[in-house]
């Protein structure tokens, strides 16, 4: 299933939060800590690597959030971009950019591609009737209008889209529409916007998506997609009435602003130019050359934007390369339910850094493990535990030690000289060990990718219960110094293949050590480590998490 084509560029991007709230787990599950692994391990193969993402800070989920808080949408972009900004930083998303839909760049590029849409006559123009709230004087469109959903009747729908059974809908099929700014039940009322005529695209997208990704994109997407093409396309406004966002570059558009999802994808294009003129690079090279590989990190909920849109406005506009993947994750539910930001039903990243400083990894860890790469996956405080104690504690960080501890112990923590090379097996293992990994990682399966990588650690844990030395030191001191060095090299060989999950980990690993940063193909080498290289004093790379800690967290889910 891997993308089997030859790329000499990366581009990555992941989905731009909204910038009206903290991040949560869900999110970072989904969209982002993949993402970073992915983009980790190419860097690590020395690719040339682009990761952009930045903030989404137009649309209805702003403006609503500011009438929420009695604020306006300035401030709430302003808080929540530097929180979300720093979240990722702290959490090692290593982002060559984060950027925002609200800066002057952005704003130029999002209108100017619309401009170039409408020169070459790829909208209509059409005067439609939308709903009206009265009361206050303003268009509902979007998360504006929120009422009962034709399909599953779920009383919170969206006026396009329904969050609980997931489907799309026009305005007119919502049953008992209500504005959410006044709750009134709203009016009709003549409007004009600019359409995209997607269905013009269907053939091309039945070529391209339903032929030719058949094979590579995950099931998940892949299904989505091509119910949608075969679904039939309607045309579909790229235009709204609002005063938030970016105005529509034309004389006669008044009072609107660009619809949300036609600007925040353009927020990729815009971060890439504003890093390129940065870094004195071409961001030009990242989009419109063939030989380069544009892959998408997204959520579920996004998949149509990605995948059938937001292309249709590349290729309208003529210039710009195609995603080569869409890999979507699917969503994380907490402790048997669904993550709710309005009813708190989350753990909040900024927090969950209060409660348990320095550590990130293991809930890149957890999160990693469980992420809901084909179906819905549950996070559990208990299975978190579980899963720190018993793999991070009990594999990885207690091979790690073992293998200092005894080489301080025997050798003053010099790495001992192997006489005569043996444990053909376990050479072997060690060797496969990267190819493996990075297969996964390739064909995005990323639970299984960690899997592999962690292997390299019960691998060596198996061998130091096998071998026994520290009761074969009594009997052979010559075959101890073999297998310490075999366990050290392992340790080295995990700096590489842990990295993408576990950085700040292995950055603790590398120090203990005293190792530099090695590359991707030396992470099967049984000689990353020269004899009589001298190694520091081991810690613990990681602690046990308590029950204590546990139920606290459980807590304060109820509360
Ligand atoms: N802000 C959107 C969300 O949170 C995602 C936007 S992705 C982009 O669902 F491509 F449009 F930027
Ligand atoms: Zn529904």
């Amino acid at each position: 299933m891997a993308d089997k084509k030859h790329f000499n560029r990366y581009l990555v991007t992941s989905a731009l939060p909204y910038a009206n709230g903290p991040l949560h787990i869900g999110q970072i599950a989904g969209a982002y800590i993949t993402a970073d692994i992915y983009t980790r391990y190419l860097k690590s193969k020395g690719e040339d690597v682009l990761f952009v993402c930045g903030s989404d800070e137009h649309g209805a989920a702003i403006t609503l959030q500011a009438k929420k808080d009695k604020t306006t949408p300035e401030e709430i972009v302003d808080k929540y971009h530097g929180l979300i900004k720093s979240t990722f930083e702290d959490f090692g998303i290593d982002f060559d950019i984060y950027h925002r839909t609200s800066s002057e760049l952005h704003h130029q590029t999002a209108a100017d591609f619309f401009t170039v849409l409408n020169d070459k006559g790829e909208f209509e123009q059409k005067t439609i009737q939308q709903y009206y709230d009265e009361e206050n004087d303003q268009f509902l469109a979007d998360r504006y209008i929120i009422g009962t959903c034709p399909n599953c009747n779920f009383d919170k729908a969206y006026g396009d889209q329904c969050e609980k059974c997931g489907s799309y809908f026009s305005l007119k099929e919502l049953i008992d529409p209500k504005s959410t700014i006044s709750g009134n039940a709203p009016i009709l009322k003549e409007t004009t916007h600019w359409f995209l005529p997607m269905g013009k695209y269907e053939d091309w997208l039945k070529e391209w998506i339903i032929e030719g990704h058949k094979h590579d994109w995950k099931v998940n997407v892949y299904g989505q997609c091509k119910s949608w093409i075969e679904g039939g396309l309607e045309p579909r406004a790229m235009t709204r009435d609002l005063s938030w966002g970016v105005k529509v570059p034309l004389k006669d558009a008044e009072g609107k602003v660009l619809y949300v999802w036609l600007d925040a994808p353009i927020g990729y294009i815009s971060a890439t130019k504003q890093w390129a003129a940065d870094n004195n690079k071409n961001w030009e090279d990242y989009w419109k050359k063939e030989d380069t590989k544009l892959v998408h990190f997204i959520g579920k909920d996004n998949i149509v934007f990605h995948c059938i849109i937001f292309p249709i406005l590349l290729k309208a506009h003529g210039e710009f390369i195609q995603p080569e993947n869409v890999p979507a994750n699917e969503f994380l539910n907490i402790e048997g339910e669904k993550i709710s930001t309005s009813r708190n039903w989350a753990v909040w990243l900024h927090e969950y850094l209060e409660d348990f400083p320095n550590k990130q990894d293991e809930l890149r860890y957890v999160l990693c493990s469980i992420a809901p790469e084909t179906k819905d996956s549950e996070f559990t405080w208990k299975d978190y535990q579980a899963r720190c104690n018993n793999e991070l504690v009990a594999i990885l960080g207690n091979f790690v030690n073992r293998t200092l501890v005894l080489t301080h112990k025997y050798y003053d923590g010099k790495v001992p000289e192997i006489a005569n090379p043996g444990h053909e097996a376990v050479r072997k293992s060690i060797e496969a060990t990267p190819a493996k990994v990075a297969e996964s990682i390739e064909n995005y399966r990323f639970r299984e990718a960690l899997g592999n990588s962690l292997d390299l650690a019960r691998i060596g844990n198996q061998f130091l219960a096998e071998t026994e030395p520290w009761k074969l030191i009594k009997t052979d001191e010559e075959a101890v110094k073999e297998i310490l060095n075999i366990a050290l090299q392992i340790c080295a060989n995990l700096t590489v293949v842990m990295e993408p999950f576990l950085p700040f980990t292995c950055v603790r690993l590398r120090n203990m050590l005293n190792l530099d940063k090695l590359k991707w193909e030396n992470g099967g080498s049984l000689e990353n480590l020269k004899a009589g290289h001298q190694i520091k004093e081991p810690e613990l790379l990681f602690e046990k998490v308590e029950d204590e800690a546990i139920e606290e967290q459980i807590l304060k889910l109820n509360n």
